[in-house]
This record gives C-alpha cells, structure tokens and sequence, in this order.
C-alpha cells in the first residue's frame, strides 16, 4: 500500500471527529446500514462466482456481517477483516482480524482473490490512492468490489424535511472529516483506470418506509452527525427533529441515498510492455 493520510477540511476523521465506535450504539448503527444493504452485496458476490477456494479482504469491515456470510454463504476458504478500530470484530474460524488504517503505507499484506471495501471509501479523502492500492492487493484473476453512497436527488428535488437534513449532512461530513459522495459515480472510471479490467457498476435504493432498517440508519447518522450539521448553518436541532419524525410518518415521501457497487477484475497476465 502506498498511501498516507490527507487532510479533511476540519482536520478530522472518520472514527475520531464523527462516527467514534466508542460512543454507545455505533454498532447498532453499522448494523442497520448492513440490514439495508448486506443482500444486495451478497447477491453481487455470488454472482461474480465468489466461493469456495477464494481468499478475501474486508477493509473497514466494521461489524463483520459481510465477512461472515462470505465465510457461511458463499463458503470462501477465508477471510481478513481489516477495519481503524476492530471493537465488533470478533476472530473465529477462517476469520482474521486486522487492525490497521488502511491509507497507511504497507497496512495490508496481499494477495487476495476478492478485495471489498463498503461505505469506506467515500470518507477518505485519499480514495483515488487507497483504490490504486487496493487494486494492487487484488491476485491475477481476481475481483475489486467496492460500494459507496450516491445521492440521486438534485437541485430541483422538491425540497422535504429529509431532503434539508440530508443536504446539511453531507456539507457536514464534508467540512469535518472530508466525506464526498460526489466523485462516487465515477468508479467505473477509477477502477478502469487503476488497471482493472471487464468493470461495471450498479446501483440500489432502498425504499424509505418507517421503521426500515433504512430510515433507523438515516435517524442514527443524523445523531452522531448533529455538531457537523448545525455548524454548516443550513439547520437547526428543530430541523433535524423535524425530519426523524418525518422518516417514521405516513408523510414520508423521499427518496434515500443509494449505494452504487462497482467492480473490476484483475487480468490472469501481466499487461505486455
Ligand atoms: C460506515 S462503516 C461501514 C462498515 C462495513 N463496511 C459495512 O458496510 O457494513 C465504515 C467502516 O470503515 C472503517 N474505517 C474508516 N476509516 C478507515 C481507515 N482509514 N482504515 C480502516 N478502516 C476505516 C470504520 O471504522 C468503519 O468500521
């Protein structure tokens, strides 16, 4: 890995600034993001044939639900779950734990059949450096899948109280630890560019009903979030009450940010010279 750190806006960091895992209900929160979402990239898995004699890397696997249905599900002979704080991780059979902050140099030692990487990303102000190293990890024949947040709406997106919080959110992320979703449409690009081959991409938006696992993730994130917000000035702690009762009403008509997957693979033979 030839990476180093860069800094935010603010300064901060995922983990240190926003998002602490020591702050109560963390897990929960990763929790319901993979409720949302662990389906969806499984079934991307199997269908790039991920299975049995596949050895596979994890980076910022947060609370592990993707490497242990990869290890159940898909029967993969292992996996290395790499995440900054690895306090939900927990080792079993066929399962290693890794702490290690994947922008440093030299974190992870490769190579691995499947290298994945979720919701991570999009909060590293380094990503174009971190996706080059990654595809670096991937063994000749092998697969990058990386996923990260869109946002589908627009400027003339009729604005509703969810719409205002989740504006506020991203400008917050951005000027406190440098989250940007706004280049995640470009992963075709980056992965094409980092030498993968056969790339493509999807997108999935889960609809934003009350009490879907969702809309709890959405009302959490604004929780922790809430300081990174209300100093971007566009909201006031009434907004955000505002919207968390808007997501658990029949009045909820919105749609949610999505998460687009995109995969490359790594050519059998070194490219001619
Ligand atoms: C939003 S969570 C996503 C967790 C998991 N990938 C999922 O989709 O359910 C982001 C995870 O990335 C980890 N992370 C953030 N920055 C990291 C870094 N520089 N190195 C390693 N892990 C990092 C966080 O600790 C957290 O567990």
């Amino acid at each position: 890995m030839a990476a180093s750190r860069e800094d935010a806006p603010g300064g901060g960091r995922y983990g240190e600034a926003v998002f602490r895992p020591e702050q109560a209900g963390e897990g929960e929160r990763i929790d319901f993001g993979a409720l949302a979402y662990d389906d969806i990239t499984m079934a991307r898995m199997r269908a790039l044939g991920v299975g049995p004699g596949w050895r596979c890397l994890d980076v910022g696997a947060g609370t592990g639900t993707i490497s242990r249905r990869l290890l159940d599900e898909a029967g993969v002979d292992g996996v290395l779950a790499v995440d900054r704080d690895v306090r939900f991780l927990a080792e079993r059979p066929g399962l290693d734990v890794l702490e290690a902050d994947i922008t440093s140099p030299d974190a992870i030692r490769g190579p691995f059949r499947l290298v994945h990487a979720r919701f991570v990303l999009m909060h590293l102000p380094e990503h174009e450096r971190v996706i080059t190293s990654l595809a670096e990890l991937v063994a000749p024949g092998g697969v990058l899948v990386l996923s990260d947040a869109v946002d589908p709406t627009s400027e003339r997106t009729p604005a509703t109280p969810y719409t205002r919080v989740m504006r506020a959110m991203w400008e917050g992320l951005r000027a406190t630890i440098g989250t940007d979703v706004s280049w995640v449409p470009s992963y075709p690009q980056l992965l094409r560019g980092a030498g993968l081959v056969s790339v493509a991409a999807e997108i999935h938006v889960p609809p934003l009903v009350p009490g879907s696992p969702i809309s709890r993730f959405w009302a959490d994130t604004w929780e922790r979030s809430r300081a990174a917000m209300l100093a971007t000035g566009l909201v006031e702690d009434g907004d955000v009450e505002a919207a968390v009762r808007y997501l658990d009403s029949d009045e909820c008509a919105a749609l949610s940010a999505g998460m687009l997957t995109a995969w490359g693979w790594k050519s059998e033979e070194e490219p001619r010279r």
